[in-house]
């Protein structure tokens, strides 16, 4: 069985991590060796389910235990891309920073995630930064005449005010998930559950009584763990393209 810990050390199309597919960001060379270039292989949905090539159960337990402490997940291999890439799908189709709780459920929904997903993985958030202009407006103007967000804590938006000085800085980032920006932990539930979420959409699961219930279950850093890999899965099965649709490239940087 492959873990993601494996996938993530043979991906075949590292760009795809940080350019979002988008070809006119211009990807560099595959810096992996040739056994983790990308084959021109079929379709994972055509051919059943094909798994990242790795070792047995038993040395991925070991490799978990010792490397990461926390479950894995299997992620399916030979998938098919699409020839185009425009910034502007990806906008309509992501959720927005400034979404409220209705808009965030329906979003999830639209791409057939749950709202235990949606719970789930904004726990994503307990990695990396924030630019201020994704949530300065609940700082400086909430209401649209000046005023901060009630539902924000007042100490952590003095801090954020020390980041982010106006409405119109859009460049400064602050790291999410305060006190453990770089570590993949629960930490993200428990400042959530203090006030400290950044974004309308954080603050948005604690407005609804089904969803702050998931979020204290997360707090529990072993729950999250589990539950993040089950609903990475869910989300990596989102408009899969089957059949005819897009194409195997030979190359992973490019169309063919
Ligand atoms: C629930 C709906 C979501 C909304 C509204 C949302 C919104 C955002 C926004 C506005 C940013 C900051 C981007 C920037 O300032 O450059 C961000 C960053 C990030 N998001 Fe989300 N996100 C959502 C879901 C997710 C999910 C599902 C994941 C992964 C499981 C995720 C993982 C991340 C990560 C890792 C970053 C940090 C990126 C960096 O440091 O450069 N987010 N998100």
């Amino acid at each position: 069985m492959a873990r993601a810990a494996t996938a993530a050390s043979a991906n075949p199309c590292p760009g795809y991590a940080t350019n979002y597919g988008n070809p006119e960001m211009g990807y560099g060379a595959s810096p992996y060796p040739n056994p983790y270039g990308m084959p021109q292989v079929q379709s994972g949905a055509d051919l059943g389910h094909q798994y990242v090539v790795g070792a047995g159960a038993a040395q991925h337990n070991q490799f978990e235990l010792q490397t990461f402490k926390k479950p894995m997940w299997e992620v399916l291999t030979g998938r098919r891309d699409g020839r185009i890439s425009l910034a502007s799908q990806a906008v309509a189709n992501i959720p927005s920073p400034f979404f409220n709780f209705t808009t965030l459920k329906q979003s999830f929904a639209n791409k057939g995630l749950t709202l235990h997903d949606l719970v789930v993985l904004s726990g994503g958030h307990t990695i990396g930064v924030g630019h201020c202009n994704f949530f300065s407006n609940r700082l400086y103007n909430f209401t649209g005449k000046g005023g901060q967000d009630p539902s924000l804590n007042s100490a952590y938006a003095a801090f954020l005010k020390t980041k982010c000085k106006s409405l119109a800085d859009n460049k400064t980032t602050v790291p999410m998930d305060p006190g453990s920006p770089l570590s993949f932990d629960s930490n993200y539930f428990k400042i959530l559950k203090q006030n400290e979420g950044m974004f309308q959409s954080d603050a948005a699961l604690l407005t609804n009584e089904g969803s702050s219930n998931i979020v204290d279950e997360l707090v529990d850093s072993e729950t999250f763990f589990t539950e993040f890999a089950q609903s990475m899965v869910n989300m990596g099965a989102v408009g899969v393209l089957t059949g005819s649709s897009g194409e195997i490239r030979k190359k992973c940087s490019v169309v063919n």
